[in-house]
């Protein structure tokens, strides 16, 4: 039997309206609107295009956001200095920097100068070592968006093999901590693979869940797969079109042959419509968070 398809628009839009509620219900006991500001540095399209769907999930929920945009030449004073008035302004709760960051720019200095507080990425390296040690205020959006599709779809990592594919900084890496750790979404045996791993095929194998985040067109095919596994695809990779989709120049797909994939696994996210709603979603929530502590209302 075919897999049964994980929508992540829908379970997406499911938390988006929980976070409209909250929203409104802080604008009336509160009378504060949470506010999510970007700054963008450069023309690149895609990261152009992302800040601009960010900011329409956020009118979408009822936030208040600010965009600052900066040439590409933009020096790293000046934007350390858009960085600092984020901080300070206080009708913005959460804030990030699109990256990637043009060519000469220091993405670890600028990371590091968003205050802890406001860093609804949670790419902070204060935020990343609490979320180690299971003391963060935020997790970052990504793996926290997985984690919920999997417990929205029904599924419970608890005593579950998982099998990571991709050791980021942004998805792997943190992705196997909020797996292996007590507590909701956790509990889970977790196995990281990497370009470097000598024979995936034996982790695989025995894997209930494999996380597909290494960003190889395709690379996982339904007989890699353990009949009955959840298959969770990070991957975002355009390819040339095949020549039977006429007038397509190129196609977006995962990291994972869907076709093959969907033949022998139990639960499939698509690409697009899987995990990259998600993100989104968790990054309005992390934003709300920010705004309710900021407001003292209890969590
Ligand atoms: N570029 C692509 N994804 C992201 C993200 O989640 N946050 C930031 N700051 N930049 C990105």
């Amino acid at each position: 039997m075919p897999a049964k398809i994980i929508d992540g628009k829908a379970i997406a839009e499911q938390i988006k309206s929980e976070i409209s509620e909250a929203t409104a219900r802080l604008l009336k006991t509160h009378n504060i609107r949470p506010g999510l500001g970007f700054i963008i540095v450069g023309d690149d399209p895609a990261s152009r295009t992302y800040v601009r769907m960010k900011g329409k999930a956020c009118a979408a929920v009822g936030f208040h956001s600010i965009t600052k945009e900066l040439s590409a030449n933009t020096s790293i004073e000046e934007l350390l200095t858009w960085v600092d008035r984020f901080n300070q302004d206080d009708s913005i709760h959460g804030f990030l920097v699109q990256l990637p960051l043009p060519q000469p720019l220091d993405e670890s200095r600028v990371i590091e100068a968003v205050s802890p507080e406001k860093d609804v990425d949670c790419f902070h390296p204060m935020n990343v070592g609490r979320l180690h040690l299971g003391t963060e205020a935020f997790a970052p959006c990504t793996p926290a968006g997985i984690i919920e599709l999997l417990l929205r779809s029904g599924v419970e990592p608890a005593g579950k093999h998982a099998v990571i594919l991709g050791r980021s900084s942004i998805v792997g890496r943190p992705l196997a901590t909020l797996l292996s750790r007590k507590g909701r979404g956790g509990n889970a045996t977790v196995t990281m693979c990497h370009s470097k791993t000598t024979d995936l095929q034996q982790y695989l194998k025995t894997a209930d869940i494999v996380i597909a985040a290494m960003g190889k067109p395709e690379m996982i095919t339904g007989e890699m797969l353990k009949p009955g596994c959840v298959v969770i695809d990070v991957g975002t990779n355009r390819i040339p079109a095949p020549s039977v989709m006429a007038g397509k120049e190129s196609i977006l797909v995962g990291d994972v042959h869907f076709a093959s994939a969907s033949q022998v696994a139990r639960l499939i996210t698509p690409v697009p419509g899987g995990v990259g709603p998600m993100t989104i979603a968790i990054l309005l929530r992390n934003t709300l968070r920010a705004a309710e502590r900021k407001a003292g209302v209890s969590l």
